[in-house]
């Protein structure tokens, strides 16, 4: 299918796509690289986009932007979608998401995006939603139930986009059989509002019998999510402390405000809810469409992989662990070294909030089945998370 990748009303470039492999076979003309994904500018070079790694690393983009094959029941899920793929999903909705505004137009066609795209134009999630999120859940009967942006969607946990009250909604489910991640998720909003960190707010939510998390995109139809592994993919690796240092150096050049304290933010919550997960996906920036101006640092996400989730033992008690710094694996406590001024951070705001995750937790046990064993044990380890902040506080 020859076809042009838009970003929005513009055109970035004119292709050859082959929908049966999901990749891009020629490029026949560059209209507007400037507005091409973030991680392709790096591969292009002018007059020569066809035998460089520009054209394979067009295709892997397009191809990363479906499924991932780690998402948790994907067999599942594909046997449910009646696929056996997840890119053949891509080109169902034009490769349109919710996360930024790329898509692909057929050549010739006089599709316009605001006749297509999910953010004005309602999506059938029903029946997506039950065959990714329930236990038992049915085939997806309808062709319209794949026009969603849910083939789109990045991510190891079951999830899918709704929408309510017009509103687009992110539901997460737990990782298989764990059930702690939409409260993990929960947790770390009301820190973060306590505090005063930017961030998208969680709520609980169930879905028949199952807990999950709902999160409201923070995406507009003029702004686009970047991950900092895309803005970091041309950049040198070093050792964590330069190559964070080189990322926020990189967020001020481009104009970000504020994005040392922002950044010091995320990695505040990952200390006090123990996040093992701040992968160079799980954070970036946010930039305007129209413009290209890079507008601020992403409110913080994904924050469920927390709480010693991975090594929870009903003998054991496990008080430390470890975080990710950029490429690093490391010490909750040598990460949290980055923070160059802890002293700005009201901890008192935190009173109180051991009582209210415990409260939280138990409210939802008729469903979660969580031990009352467990509970306490989270509750312990986020008091000593806290206890220990202040203490790092007071030096
Ligand atoms: N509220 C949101 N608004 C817009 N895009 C979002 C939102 N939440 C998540 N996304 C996009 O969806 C992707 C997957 O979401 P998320 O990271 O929460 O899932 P996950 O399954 O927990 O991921 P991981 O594989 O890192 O555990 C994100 O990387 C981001 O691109
Ligand atoms: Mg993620």
């Amino acid at each position: 299918m020859r076809c042009i990748l838009m970003n929005k009303n513009v055109e970035v470039l004119v292709a050859e796509y082959d929908t049966a492999t999901s990749v891009f076979t020629k490029i026949y003309d560059i209209k507007n690289i400037d507005y091409a994904p973030y991680i392709l500018k790096s591969f292009y070079v002018k007059n020569d986009i066809n035998d460089t790694p520009f054209r394979t690393n067009l295709s892997e983009w397009f191809k990363g932007r479906g499924i991932p094959s780690w998402r948790d029941k994907l067999d599942l899920l594909l046997y449910r979608l009646n696929i056996t793929a997840p890119y053949e999903l891509l080109d169902k909705a034009f490769g349109l998401s919710l996360s930024d505004q790329y898509w692909l137009k057929p050549d010739g066609s006089n599709i316009s995006y605001d006749d297509i795209n999910f953010f004005d134009n309602d999506f059938d999630y029903a029946e997506f939603m039950e065959a990714s999120l329930s236990t038992n859940g049915g085939l997806i009967t309808k062709e319209a139930s794949l026009k969603t942006p849910n083939n789109t969607t990045d991510g190891m946990l079951k999830k899918a986009w709704i929408i309510d009250n017009g509103i687009r909604y992110l539901l997460k489910g737990g990782y298989k059989n764990e059930t702690i991640q939409p409260f993990n998720e929960v947790l770390a909003s009301e820190i973060c509002k306590r505090l005063g960190f930017d961030h998208v707010e969680y709520t609980i939510d169930t879905y028949k019998d199952m807990v999950v998390s709902k999160c409201p995109c923070f995406i507009t139809k003029d702004t686009e999510f970047i991950t900092c592994n895309q803005i970091k993919y041309d950049m040198e690796r070093h050792n964590s402390i330069k190559d964070y240092e080189e990322y926020i150096k990189k967020l001020e050049d481009n104009g970000i405000e504020n994005a040392r304290e922002k950044i010091e933010n995320m990695y505040i919550l990952d200390y006090i809810i123990m996040n093992e997960d701040r992968h160079l996906n799980n954070f970036g920036i946010i930039r305007d469409v129209n413009t290209l101006k890079w507008i601020d640092v992403a409110p913080i996400f994904d924050n469920g992989q927390s709480l010693n989730i991975e090594y929870y033992d009903e003998e054991e008690l496990h008080i430390s662990g470890n975080g990710r710094l950029f490429y690093e694996i490391k010490p909750f406590d040598e990460i949290i070294k980055v923070v160059k001024d802890l002293k700005r951070i009201d901890i008192s705001k935190l009173d109180g909030i051991v009582e209210w995750f415990d409260d939280l937790l138990h409210e939802y046990q008729d469903l979660t089945k969580m031990s009352d064993r467990r509970i306490e044990r989270l509750c312990i380890l986020l008091n000593s998370q806290i206890n220990k902040l202040k203490k790092l506080n007071y030096l």
